[in-house]
């Protein structure tokens, strides 16, 4: 056990000092209320990053993801498509406004939407005449779907492109920033995230009207009046000016998180990348991952040992560790949904019975990491 009892998690927030001076400026000018100038900064310094011209600072990314889909016009029985491979918030909202997804698979290369699977359902959709009123694309661990394959494929079948990009900030797809592409994006700011403000969302995009009207559906839809009069309904998801605070003060640190978090990865591919039987997931030419977790595959029949046993093994000692996300497509919630595999294959199935994510926090020690790796060295049977 580390270090009598300490635990070590998957992914925990880590704070840099600074983001108590920013708590203390919004005290002091008694901004605690919502919104407020931490808010409006934070929404210029993402979008600046972004290389995107709108930010909308929000309660959460699931809170992006209802306002991509209202904005995306999704009304009861319409279509989208949306990654097998990713967790349920991606595709949640759509579903609870009524909307049906059809669900795609990874392609092995990278571990994010399969194109080949993609122009399969969209090939499909075209006969049946049921085209997607949008395609959700999740940058799986932080890596980037390969946009020069999706984009175009969108573009010519007329889908409207969200790039879920909660767990890519900071990444890199051909040098350009993750949450950039797509009619929209959004970015989490959940505690397990590369940056946190404890739980928050930004949602980006470069289309100025969309963005209002995400500004006044995020604030209960107030009609212009001097009174509280309502033309429609909208949502209470602003952020809070204390938690953009936060924000403000740990988006100064992305850069040195990303370094932090592909370190942590380096150390693990040190150590197994020669193990038969682990592969960890790749990072293709095109893609700068953040590494926000560290996922690699156990094939039981090389290594001897299952993803699940070192998963206990390592709770036993006192480290948190979990299995790839279950794809969306065998989730008992979306059984009856279609699924589009690629070529012939059930890539995300596959991914999710062998998969493993190592705890990759960017303040774990190296004594820390070393601690994983040696519990984990001591139970694979297939090493000496
Ligand atoms: C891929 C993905 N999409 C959406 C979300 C939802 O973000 P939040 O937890 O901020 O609502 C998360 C993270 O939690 C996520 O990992």
């Amino acid at each position: 056990m580390k270090d009598g009892g300490k635990m070590i998690y998957l992914s925990p927030p880590h704070m840099g000092g600074e983001e108590i001076n920013y708590i203390k400026e919004a005290f002091e000018a008694n901004w605690v209320a919502p919104l407020g100038p931490h808010v409006d900064a934070f929404e210029r310094e993402c979008a600046l990053r972004a290389g995107r011209a709108g930010a909308l600072a929000l309660s959460s990314g699931t809170a992006a993801v209802t306002l991509s889909a209202v904005l995306s016009g999704i009304k009861p029985g319409d279509v989208f498509f949306c990654s097998s491979l990713t967790f349920v918030a991606s595709l949640a909202p759509f579903v609870q406004l009524g909307a049906v997804p059809v669900l795609i698979d990874s392609e092995p290369e990278s571990w994010d939407m399969s194109p080949k699977a993609l122009e399969d359902a969209l090939k499909d959709a075209e006969k049946s005449g049921r085209m997607p009123r949008a395609v959700v694309m999740a940058n799986l661990y932080g890596q980037s779907c390969d946009m020069d394959r999706i984009l175009p494929l969108c573009e010519r079948y007329g889908a409207l492109v969200i790039e879920d990009a909660a767990e890519s900030l900071g990444s890199c797809y051909r040098g350009r920033a993750s949450g950039s592409f797509g009619k929209f994006s959004f970015y989490s700011f959940n505690g397990n995230k590369i940056i946190t403000t404890s739980g928050g969302g930004m949602l980006l995009s470069d289309d100025a009207e969309a963005m209002e009207r995400a500004r006044f559906l995020s604030a209960q839809a107030r009609d212009p009046a001097p009174w509280y009069q309502h033309s429609e309904l909208g949502y209470n998801f602003r952020m809070s000016n204390i938690l953009a605070g936060i924000g403000r003060a740990q988006l100064k640190l992305l850069p040195r998180r990303v370094e932090a978090r592909r370190a942590v990865f380096r150390k693990y591919h040190e150590a197994f990348s020669e193990t038969p039987g682990i592969s960890f997931m790749p990072e293709p030419a095109w893609s700068r991952s953040n590494r926000w977790l560290t996922a690699l595959t156990v094939d039981p029949e090389k290594t001897g040992i299952a993803n699940l046993e070192i998963i206990k093994a390592l709770e036993d000692a006192n480290v948190e560790s979990r299995p790839v996300w279950k794809p969306m497509h065998l989730q008992p919630v979306f059984g009856s949904a279609k699924y589009y595999g690629h070529e012939g294959r059930d890539v995300s199935g596959e991914l999710f019975a062998k998969g493993l994510c190592l705890p990759s926090g960017s303040n774990m020690t190296d004594g820390d990491i070393s601690f994983v790796i040696e519990t984990i060295r001591d139970i694979l049977p297939c090493l000496p």
